[in-house]
C-alpha cells in the first residue's frame, strides 16, 4: 500500500523550470554521442556546469548576455577543455540544443493538470527564442500559460528578481500561490527561499545543496505532481 501524497495548500499555479526538469540537457551531445566518441559524457557535464557558472558569474558581475550566448561560450570551453578539435561540431551541437527531448514523463503530466484545470508556465534561464523552438519542438506550445525566460529581467536564476517575474506575469500576490518545480537543486531551493512552495523532482539522485530554502516535496517523477496540487 502506497501512502496517499499529503497536497500542497493553496496552489493557484504551477511554474515550471526548464531545462533539466522538462529537457533533457544531455540529450544534444547524446545525439552525437557515437560520432564524439568516449570523450561524450564528460563534455555533456562539463558543457552544463561551466553554461550555468557563467549564468552566476555573469549576474554577480552584472555583465548580462542572453543564454544562447552562454551556453555557445561553455560549450567552446569544454570543447577546448576536453581536447575536442572537431570543425562544425560546436554548431551542430547548439542545433540540437534547441530540440532537447523532453523527458518521458512530462506531456502526460502537463496534460493531467491541465484537465485539472491547472493554471501552467515555465520559468526558465532560456531565451526566448530557445524556449519556443524546444516547447514547440516537443508539441507542449499550447499547454502553457507563459514561457518566461529571464531577458525580462536581464539577470539569472538564482536572483528573487526572476521568481517575481513569475508572480508579476501570473498576476499573483503571495508566493506560496506557486508551486515551483524544479530538478536543480540550487534553483528549488532559491524559489523555496523566495517563498514557493517547490517540487524538487529528483531526476538523479542528489541531494539538497548546503544553501537556504528546502523544498516542500521531493518527488521519482511528474507523474506523482498531478496529486500533490
Ligand atoms: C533553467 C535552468 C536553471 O531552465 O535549467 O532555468
Amino acid at each position: 500500500m502506497t501512502d496517499t501524497p499529503v497536497k500542497l495548500e493553496g496552489i493557484q499555479a504551477v511554474v515550471f523550470d526548464a531545462y533539466g526538469t522538462l529537457f533533457d540537457v544531455n540529450s544534444s551531445v547524446g545525439k552525437l554521442a557515437s560520432e564524439i566518441g568516449e570523450k561524450a559524457q564528460g563534455l555533456s557535464v562539463l558543457w552544463r556546469q561551466k553554461q550555468l557558472e557563467y549564468t552566476w558569474l555573469r549576474s554577480l558581475m552584472g555583465v548580462h548576455a542572453d543564454f544562447w550566448q552562454v551556453t555557445r561560450e561553455a560549450l567552446d570551453f569544454a570543447l577546448a577543455e576536453q581536447s575536442i578539435d572537431d570543425p562544425g561540431l560546436a554548431d551542430e551541437l547548439m542545433t540540437f540544443y534547441l530540440k532537447l527531448d523532453a523527458y518521458p514523463d512530462v506531456a502526460a503530466a502537463i496534460a493531467a493538470l491541465r484537465s485539472k484545470g491547472k493554471r501552467l508556465a515555465i520559468l526558465s534561464n532560456g531565451s526566448p527564442s530557445m524556449l519556443e523552438a524546444m516547447v514547440r519542438h516537443a508539441g507542449l506550445e499550447k499547454q502553457f500559460e507563459h514561457v518566461l525566460s529571464v531577458e525580462e529581467v536581464a539577470i539569472y536564476k538564482p536572483s528573487r528578481r526572476v521568481y517575481r517575474l513569475a508572480m508579476q506575469k501570473l498576476h499573483l500576490q503571495d508566493a506560496p500561490s506557486v508551486c515551483f518545480v524544479s530538478a536543480n537543486t540550487w534553483d528549488a531551493q532559491a524559489a523555496a527561499q523566495f517563498g514557493f512552495q517547490v517540487v524538487r523532482i529528483a531526476r538523479t539522485p542528489k541531494r539538497d545543496d548546503n544553501i537556504p530554502g528546502k523544498p516542500a516535496r521531493i518527488i521519482e517523477s511528474l507523474s506523482e505532481i498531478k496529486d500533490l496540487v
